[in-house]
């Protein structure tokens, strides 16, 4: 279990080119069985995330390697259709594998997902989806078993746009038997990425990024080289570590259009953000202002995965902030430990109320999840004196070497690997 130890103050300055995105490259990584052969996917980072899904996918007879940021799968021979219990509770992305799996195998066997303690997370659409298309899914003693001879197209509708199961859909019926329709489709860049790797691959899909999907079903899938799209939720963090630290970063590998809800609101705060094409430059010459009511939604709305970032931030502002979070119920846990810092919020029910203070405190917080982690993080680079944040694997999951990429930019951070002092409750 390490441990962060980050000494606050200091403004962030430099360079720091963006790794690939997490969350399109766990459905694309997954997508590799759809069609058996030899892959190649660049900007794939090293996260804790994409190693489970690689275990995962060697466990089920794929080979694959990850050098720097190039993964290399081949998906020639599938030998098995079980997903260890063991892996499967590690990461929740582990339930992409059953739409390809169902496609190209006709049967996978799993458990329940594990992720982050963010909210209860139900599969129920994923199931609806995939039995539409024919899928029979039984449950059994902690098991998942799902079949299907022969998958036929159909249309869908999705009581909620969840990611998730608009991906794993994609991924079925791209090898069903005719058309598929899925309505209220999620929006997310991630989705038109894994439609343009399908795509790629010879599959006829259009829509994605918009809220009906048409999948034309085919067999004809050929296996490709495709990069990853950067990840916007990494480039929001380091937007706000720049915005926090009141520095001046530029960002490279980006996607401005992908954080457009972000950048309007960091530009009510006061905060500069030039963008052109790829690139983006972050300035904070003075104190920043609050933001009068934030809520998160689905794309192209406030996305939940910045709240915790956005209200470390806010913390610091001058007024008083509101943050709505409407997506997953349980997302505020960073909250007390914010507050244990030294920061004043206040929840009722969905609705934190941010009151900014002018200064932190260094003090030892917990992560309880992934961006709960990067919250602390970015409030552990504004405190003075020195933060220890504890549960490093969480911030692991989704940030590739996060000391190393803020130590970059100037940021007093380092890993304490099985701190001493804290397993010994001192
Ligand atoms: C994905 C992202 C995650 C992000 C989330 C919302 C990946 C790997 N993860 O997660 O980082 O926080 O989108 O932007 O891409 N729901 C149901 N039934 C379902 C599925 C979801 O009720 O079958 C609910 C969830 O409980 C949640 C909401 O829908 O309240 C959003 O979930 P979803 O969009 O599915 O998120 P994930 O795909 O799990």
């Amino acid at each position: 279990m390490d441990t962060f130890s980050i000494r606050g103050g200091t403004p962030l300055y430099g360079e720091l080119h963006i790794q690939g995105a997490k969350n399109a490259a766990l459905p694309i990584l997954a997508a590799t069985v759809l069609a058996g052969g030899s892959y190649t996917l660049y900007d794939v980072p090293h996260l804790l995330d994409i190693e489970v899904m690689l275990k995962i996918l060697t466990s089920l007879g794929v080979q694959c390697e990850h050098k720097n940021s190039t993964v290399h799968v081949d998906t020639s021979n599938l030998t098995s259709c079980y997903v260890p219990h063991d892996l499967m509770g590690q990461m929740r992305s582990s339930i992409f594998l059953m739409g390809p799996m169902l496609a190209r195998c006709g049967e996978i066997i799993l458990s329940r997902p594990g992720g982050c303690a963010i909210g209860e997370r139900r599969i129920n659409l994923h199931y609806k989806g995939l039995e539409a298309l024919g899928a029979t899914i039984i449950e059994e003693e902690g098991y998942i078993r799902c079949q299907a001879a022969q998958l036929k197209g159909n249309s869908i509708f999705l009581d909620y746009p969840s990611v998730g199961a608009t991906e794993n859909i994609m991924m079925a019926a791209v090898r069903a038997e005719g058309e598929t329709i899925i309505y209220n489709a999620a929006r997310e860049p991630e989705i038109i990425d894994l439609q343009n790797f399908l795509n790629q691959l010879g599959a006829r899909i259009r829509g994605a990024g918009t809220d009906t999907i048409v999948i034309s079903g085919t067999q004809h899938l050929y296996p490709a080289e495709y990069r990853i799209i950067p990840d916007r939720i990494v480039t929001g963090t380091m937007i706000l570590a720049s915005a926090i630290t009141k520095g001046e970063v530029t960002l490279t590998n980006v996607e401005p259009k992908h954080l457009i809800s972000l950048l309007d609101l960091t530009s009510q705060s006061g905060v500069e953000i030039e963008s052109t094409h790829d690139i983006m430059k972050v300035k904070t010459k003075r104190n920043y202002r609050a933001i009068d009511r934030i809520v998160t939604a689905p794309y192209p709305g406030f996305p939940t995965d910045m709240q915790a970032q956005m209200m470390a931030f806010l913390s610091l502002a001058e007024g008083c902030s509101i943050m709505k979070e409407t997506v997953f119920e349980g997302r505020f846990r960073h909250v007390t430990e914010l507050n244990r810092l030294g920061a004043d919020i206040q929840i009722d029910l969905n609705t934190a109320f941010i009151r900014g203070v002018s200064k932190l405190s260094g003090t030892t917080v917990e992560a309880t999840d992934l961006r709960a982690g990067a919250a602390l993080i970015l409030a552990g680079l504004a405190a003075e004196g020195e933060t220890r944040v504890t549960g490093a694997h969480h911030i692991d999951r989704g940030y590739d070497a996060i000391e190393h990429q803020l130590a970059s930019l100037g940021a007093r951070i380092t890993r304490l690997t099985n701190d001493p002092l804290l397993s010994t409750g001192i």
